[in-house]
């Protein structure tokens, strides 16, 4: 059976201050054993707060980008091996805001997929269609291509070690979840363009869904047969609600 992630994106939010209390309070409401895994995404000057301490403990964490260029005169940017060097497990690529407002394009997302995985690094594919897409019925479409564009680069061995989250662009930070049904359908349509290709690595890889991921619709949307947990955003701010979402599951 596979197990729950539950993971936070924190965007570009926190101060030292901040990231301690939150860290720290996860740490205490996740002694006990279970059956969740915990993930989080803090901004680039964070991660060091976040080796420091979270090292030796159950929860995992990332960076929220990568550039794909191992060093050199690329002003501003952070590469793989900078991330390892502070304990990261996992990079977020192609998160929905990276597409848009810094012009991330399927390929530019293959390329960073391909440089996190030839790193050691887990990638989490973040994949999703805009409001109007789904209105068109563009939905499978969309995510087919987001993917398949990664598929191209990486083959499907690239999914051995990888997670995908469909994030639906409409439901990110709007208050407006996908029904579980809504989720499931997508995380299905998912599923099976693995499965085509190879069934063990389909059947392995871990789905996550994420758009205003909550204590209260977690259960819900978790408890479907392809939705294996969340990327959460602003629920992932607080200890509390953060919590409350891996209790919904535990
Ligand atoms: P919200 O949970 O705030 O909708 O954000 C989702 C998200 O973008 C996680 O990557």
């Amino acid at each position: 059976m596979r197990r729950i992630l539950v993971a936070g994106n924190w965007k570009m939010h926190g101060s030292r201050a901040m990231v301690k209390e939150l860290l720290n309070g996860l740490l205490a409401g996740t002694r006990n054993a279970s059956e969740v895994d915990m993930a989080v995404f803090p901004p680039f000057p964070y991660l060091s707060e976040a080796q420091t301490l979270l090292a030796g403990t159950s929860i995992t964490w990332g960076a929220q980008t990568l550039n794909p260029i191992a060093q050199g005169a690329h002003t501003g940017e952070v590469s793989a091996g900078m991330l390892l060097d502070f304990g990261c497990s996992h990079v977020l690529v192609g998160h929905s805001e990276r597409r848009t407002i810094y012009g991330e394009s399927d390929e530019d997302v293959a390329v960073r997929f391909e440089a996190a995985l030839a790193a050691g690094l887990e990638p989490v594919l973040c994949v999703g269609e805009t409001l109007q897409e789904r209105e068109n019925g563009e939905t499978e479409s969309v995510v087919d291509r987001q993917i398949s564009a990664v598929l191209k680069r990486s083959g499907i061995g690239g999914f051995e070690r990888a997670i995908v989250a469909y994030e639906p662009v409409w439901a990110i930070g709007t208050g407006e979840t996908a029904s579980p049904g809504q989720a499931q359908a997508v995380h299905a349509f998912i599923r099976h363009k693995f499965v085509s290709q190879d069934d063990i690595i389909a059947g392995q890889l871990r789905i996550l869904y994420g758009g205003s991921v909550n204590g209260s619709n977690a259960a819900d949307l978790f408890a479907r047969e392809d939705i294996d947990g969340g990327l959460v955003g602003g629920a992932s701010l607080k200890v509390e609600d953060f919590l409350a979402i891996r209790n919904a599951v535990a």
